[in-house]
């Protein structure tokens, strides 16, 4: 028999995404390991922690370090931010040459301060004219699909959905990514489905819905709600990544399959973590200090992650406390026996 989808194929541009259903981007989260690691499991897209598209401007290392790719990743979006219509047209174009992206995106959502107040991320979404006027100058660089990626607004006195989705539609976008909460929430609070349904309607490009996708009840729950075309996890898959194969089953209407025991789950984290460490080796090489450790960095880098892993654990809070102590495999290893998470 076969499986009926609930969700069908989505083109964005000449992209065709069979599963248009996506690791959303997290800064500090979503690199070229996490993001392998949820393909492992199914999820149908990704996108890359922010970039500064000044900093690619300009060939800084850092910054293109941040658009590391593995091979044999699901289709990847550079997820690039700033305020100035031609470096993040300039940004773009390179990026395209790389050759390694499936499309690029344009963030125009991050609350934090430092974006904020330098007019890039969220201050977009104040300035609706501004917004059109850099999508259709990176339209204008690239042959790559264009996405964006915005919320229901600042704050509800500031200008809404509408707008915003006129905006993107002008400046040429593809497709419309929007995160149900305002920016002044940052990512706590309901998630406003009523207005993400208010953009889908809207809009005549595709809309992905955002926000609060921690099941498979919550993402059926969002497309039944608003209609999108397709939809983002962000939270709900850190320290989850098999979310992605409960959320296929769920929208091809098929069996989900079991949650992975202990040792499963002690193999994924482990995968995840030398995924990272296989990541700081070629961060290595970029690092102008010739004695970079890349196992403490990917152990260091692996705390946040692990906490999730972990999370309602017997014995989770003293893990919690030696998680400062997190520098090598073995620290790694032992943590694991300490929560009983002991299977080899
Ligand atoms: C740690 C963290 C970092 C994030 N970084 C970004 C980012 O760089 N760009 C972006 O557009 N959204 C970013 N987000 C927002 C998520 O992509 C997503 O829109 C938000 O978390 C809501 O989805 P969720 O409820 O499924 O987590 C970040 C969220 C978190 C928690």
């Amino acid at each position: 028999m076969v499986a009926h989808m609930l969700i069908p194929p989505l083109n964005i541009g000449q992209l065709t995404l069979p599963f248009p259903v996506a690791l959303s981007p997290m800064a500090g989260y979503t690199d070229a390991a996490m993001r392998g690691l949820c393909c492992e499991f199914g999820c149908g897209f990704s996108y890359t922690e922010v970039v500064n598209a000044a900093g690619l401007a300009r060939g800084c290392r850092a910054s293109w370090h941040l658009l590391e790719t593995v091979p044999g990743e699901a289709p990847v979006g550079a997820h690039i931010y700033g305020n100035d219509a031609e470096v993040l047209a300039k940004a773009a174009a390179q990026i395209e040459q790389t050759g390694r992206f499936a499309f690029i995106d344009i963030n125009a959502g991050c609350p934090v301060r430092k974006i904020v107040s330098k007019g890039s991320g969220a201050a977009l979404m104040r300035n609706p004219a501004k917004l059109q006027q850099i999508t259709a100058a990176v339209r204008t660089a690239i042959k790559l699909p264009l996405t964006v990626k915005t919320r229901i607004g600042f704050s509800p006195q500031d200008p809404g959905v509408d707008e915003l989705v006129d905006a993107v539609e002008r400046g040429g976008a593809d497709a419309l990514a929007i995160h149900g909460r305002y920016a002044i929430h940052h990512h706590s609070g309901a998630v406003n489905l009523p207005l993400i349904k208010q953009a889908k309607e809207r809009a005549r490009i595709p809309v992905l819905g955002n926000g609060g996708i921690k099941s498979a009840q919550d993402a059926l729950q969002m497309l039944h709600a608003t209609g999108v075309d397709g939809m983002l996890i962000g939270r709900g898959a850190i320290g989850n990544p098999w979310l992605f194969s409960a959320l296929r089953a769920a929208l091809y209407e098929s069996r989900p399959p079991a949650p992975p025991d202990d040792a499963e789950k002690r193999a994924i984290l482990m995968a995840h973590f030398e995924r990272l460490y296989a990541l700081k080796l070629i961060e290595g090489k970029f690092r102008r200090k010739a004695r970079f450790d890349a196992e403490a960095g990917a152990a260091r880098h692996f705390r946040g992650h692990l906490v999730r892993y972990l999370q309602g654990y017997p014995r989770w809070r003293q893990v919690l406390n030696r998680l400062p102590e997190l520098a090598s495999r073995n620290n790694l290893t032992e943590l694991l026996d300490a929560v009983g998470l002991n299977v080899s």
